[in-house]
């Protein structure tokens, strides 16, 4: 395969929104018990969290992180994890057949985030409650002191308020899965009144309206116009969510799936746009995109999978631990290029989930973390997307594919940050047997040298479904990439078949 990439340092998009390096922590599986937290564990600090995680999470990079749910929140009393851990309720967790013990709870994760240095973004549930108890948790949360609330959180070990800005308004609320599923006119009139007592405790605070659970929900468009015809003054970011798989062996699709999430991306922006310009407001509405990633949802039928663990009642079951290949690592890349190429409209993006449930990091109880191939994408990209984003124009050969006709067999996203004169650039080769040549136009960019370059590809002795587990950690990560080189303002770069590759420019 062949491309032709021209940049451009007077075509930019917009700023790096740091927060689309978002994760999330559901009460979900072992995201976090034997995840983030184990007391006991030889690598717990004394409030039982895994530091062993914790570095890992932090090398990610993560910017924000979404918490408790998922569709967990949908059925969660938030005071049931404050208070003296020994009088905290065991509860039954409906959406994931779980016994939650609420061991772990707000002022837990407050802590953590601190610890991990990530921003909070809260959920209230607006499945099974609704105004009263958001507003009451705001005012936990964030009101400094003297009221009911608020000195609950004090007494409960909190003095100062935990100032948490980011809000989501439930969650997959469209969803006939959810508990406390709604119309979109039950769902747009109930985020806006919660929406408007929300602000009315703490008027600094940002959020985030229910969107549509995935693209093909029949209700996706109309959901997001009728939600926002009724909160659109209200609220600030409207949410989308998005899994995909390789579906029998077509890997070519699979390889060419960013191009669902472009136009699914854009069909949202068309649609808010519609209802801000139907209803002649100034403001604009950004896209919160808090749960994307690879999930293997059918053809499984291993013991983590949900209509096997909902046999039993347990705590904390494995529950959807899919293990990533060398493939998704590469698919992973052109999600991250899609949300980095629409940073002027997609402000949040939230990769789902943190640590075990379809995550980067995977860990064991009593043992091991380690870093899945998804890990190294996200760690680079977090780490080196500085400044502002680039417009790529990219003219390259085509790969067939089944599902979406001929796509791009290169995929690219860049950075510019003026200030130090560095450019990021991420590429990924989709074909399966060839080799990329990829030429980029540095136009009017100063850039003269290769500060570094690395690419994640098959390694020797293995092929693309190669992953990383417990026994073989590394098997998969980042190499040097020997087959790049500058000149006069022209980059030139090989990449392997079904590769990613991070370059950074000086
Ligand atoms: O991330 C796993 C689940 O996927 C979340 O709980 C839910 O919001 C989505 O359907």
């Amino acid at each position: 395969s062949t491309a032709r990439i021209t940049l451009d340092r007077d075509f930019t998009i917009a700023e790096v929104p740091h927060r689309i390096f978002g994760s999330f922590v559901e009460h979900m599986g072992r995201c976090v018990y034997t995840g983030i937290y184990e007391p006991g564990h030889p690598a717990a600090d004394e409030r039982g969290f895994r530091t062993d995680v914790l570095d890992l999470v932090k090398e990610l990079g993560a910017s924000v992180v979404r918490y408790p749910g998922g569709n967990f929140v949908s059925g969660y009393n938030w005071e049931d994890g404050v208070g003296p851990v020994d009088q905290r309720p065991r509860r039954l967790d409906g959406a994931w057949h779980t016994v939650e013990t609420n061991a772990f709870g707000l002022h837990e994760f407050v802590e953590w985030a601190k610890a991990a240095d990530v921003e909070v973004m809260e959920a209230v549930n607006l499945g099974t409650r609704g105004v009263d108890e958001a507003r009451a948790l705001v005012e936990y949360a964030n009101h400094p002191g003297g009221t009911a609330w608020s000195d609950l959180r004090r007494k409960n070990g909190a003095a100062d308020p935990f100032d948490i800005k980011l809000w989501c308004l439930g969650n997959e609320l469209d969803g006939p899965w959810q508990i406390g599923h709604k119309t979109a006119h039950e769902y747009g009139r109930l985020a806006q009144e919660t929406a408007k007592a929300m602000r009315l405790v703490d008027p600094s605070i940002e959020l985030v309206a229910v969107g549509s659970s995935n693209r093909q929900m029949p209700t996706f468009g109309t959901w997001e116009h009728t939600v926002l015809t009724h909160a659109y003054d209200e609220v600030d970011y409207i949410s989308m969510h998005a899994y995909y798989q390789e579906h029998d062996g077509d890997a070519a699709s699979f390889l060419a799936e960013a191009t669902d999430m472009d136009a699914f991306i854009e069909g949202v922006i068309a649609t808010v746009d519609a209802v801000k310009a139907a209803g002649k407001h100034s403001k604009e509405i950004n896209l919160s995109f808090d749960e994307w990633n690879v999930w293997y949802q059918s053809g499984l039928d291993t013991e983590d999978q949900p209509h096997n663990v909902s046999q039993t009642w347990r705590e904390h079951p494995r529950l959807i631990e899919d293990t990533y290949n060398v493939t998704d690592a590469v698919v992973v890349g052109t999600f991250l290029h899609s949300l980095l190429r629409h940073g002027d409209r997609v402000k949040i993006a939230n990769q789902a989930q943190l640590v075990n449930v379809i995550a980067p990091i995977r860990s064991e109880q009593g043992g091991p973390a380690w870093r899945q191939t998804i890990f190294w994408p996200f760690a680079l990209m977090a780490r080196m997307a500085k400044g502002r984003v680039l417009r790529v124009a990219v003219d390259a050969s085509k790969e067939s594919t089944k599902r979406y006709g001929d796509v791009d067999s290169v995929d690219a996203a860049a950075t510019w940050d003026e200030a130090n004169g560095r450019i990021a650039l991420f590429l990924a080769n989709r074909s399966m047997d060839s080799d990329g040549d990829v030429t980029v136009d540095l136009r009017g960019l100063s850039a003269s040298a290769i500060r570094s370059a690395e690419v994640l590809a098959i390694p020797e002795g293995g092929d693309r479904l190669t992953a990383n587990t417990e026994v073989a950690q590394d098997a998969v990560g980042m190499r040097k990439l020997e087959s790049v080189g500058i000149e006069d303002g022209v980059l030139r770069v090989t990449l392997p078949p079904i590769s990613w590759a991070a370059i950074e420019l000086d």
